[in-house]
């Protein structure tokens, strides 16, 4: 795979005015989402939730691809139409979650790392196969006392950048994922200060694994306060505090950086990006890459009625990524 296509596709997931919708949840995650709405988690009502999703009319105008799960790739449509291929057809690249989640890292109480390298080779050849074409992988910092160490960054950042260079050597796009995560009593300082730190031991590692950032996305967190800090920073100290982070610590030549929802309100997330994308000029393009930001409303209208709210939850979806389409643009109003 050349990095030319590597570089082809990273920056047709951040075409203008376009971004990621992320819908791979692991199935004990969906799991929670579906029981906060009253919804069975089986089989086939994930398929037809995601085939809610993935069938709105004229996505693909705000949205350049879909991060899906192993299950869900090798899923169709109810008239047999396979998932990839719907997406395909509306201009949609296929992604693919191939981390295994996360586990305590022994040693060092309260920090996580994110297991799956083992057999990735193998299963990302499969899921190129399968038409995906970038890949994610998610790394947790957890905010705390004495929490995040050194040993804790760098363990993280080592995984994504070995997952990373074999994505680029099967032809997937890596999308690096290290989400500081928003719970916690810290305030917005700490957060910049654990993000830039996280950043630069994840470019540090990138570099140093060889993977070409010309071909490659930064899934990032932005800087904000804890959850349970008390502390209320507005929607310009937010971005400013975002942008300031990223642009300290991301290489101009990385093609673009979408941003995760992380439990933010739908509002919140699409004013944060529509306001940094507003700041003035900046290397890369800035979108998003939301899952709860982009789902949640339309999870809530399907499950009260599976089939008859169908167009309903499409229409939200559709609205969405519409809304965080003009926020990749600067030109969101409320
Ligand atoms: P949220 O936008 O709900 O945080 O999900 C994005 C994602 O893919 C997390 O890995």
């Amino acid at each position: 795979m050349s990095i030319e296509q590597l570089a082809e596709t990273a920056q047709a997931m951040v075409a203008p005015g376009k971004g990621i919708i992320a819908i791979d949840e692991s199935t004990s995650t969906i799991q929670k989402r579906f029981d906060s709405v009253g919804i069975e988690c089986t089989e086939e009502n994930r398929r037809a939730y995601r085939e809610m999703l993935l069938g709105t009319p004229n996505l693909g105008d705000h949205i350049s691809g879909a991060i899906l799960f192993d299950e869900t790739i090798r899923q169709s449509t109810k008239n047999g139409v396979p998932f990839t291929k719907l997406m395909m057809d509306n201009g949609i690249i296929p992604g693919i979650k191939v981390d295994k989640g996360t586990h305590a890292l022994a040693g060092f109480p309260g920090e996580v790392v994110t297991e799956g390298l083992d057999g990735l080779r193998a299963r990302l050849e499969e899921y190129y196969r399968l038409g995906a074409r970038f890949a994610k992988w998610r790394a947790v910092i957890n905010i705390g006392d004495d929490i995040p160490t050194g040993t804790g960054i760098d363990a993280n950042a080592h995984a994504l950048a070995r997952y990373a260079a074999l994505c680029q050597e099967q032809g997937l796009v890596p999308m690096v994922e290290p989400e500081v995560i928003m719970d916690g009593s810290h305030d917005i300082d700490t957060c910049y200060e654990v993000t830039e730190v996280t950043l630069r031991s994840l470019f540090a590692s990138l570099y140093e694994h060889n993977v070409m950032l010309e071909g490659t996305i930064l899934k990032a967190s932005m800087v904000i306060p804890g959850t349970t800090s008390g502390e209320k920073a507005s929607i310009e100290e937010v971005a400013a505090a975002t942008l300031q982070c990223l642009k300290s610590t991301v290489p101009a030549t990385l093609p673009g950086i979408v941003f995760l929802s992380g439990g933010q309100s739908d509002e919140d997330a699409t004013a944060h990006l529509d306001a940094m994308n507003r700041m003035g000029p900046k290397p890369w393009p800035l979108s998003f890459s939301y899952g709860r930001a982009m789902q949640s409303a339309a999870l809530k209208l399907w499950a009260q009625d599976l089939t008859g709210n169908i167009d309903a939850a499409r229409k939200t979806v559709f609205e969405r990524a519409r809304d965080n389409g003009l926020a990749a643009l600067g030109q969101w109003n409320k």
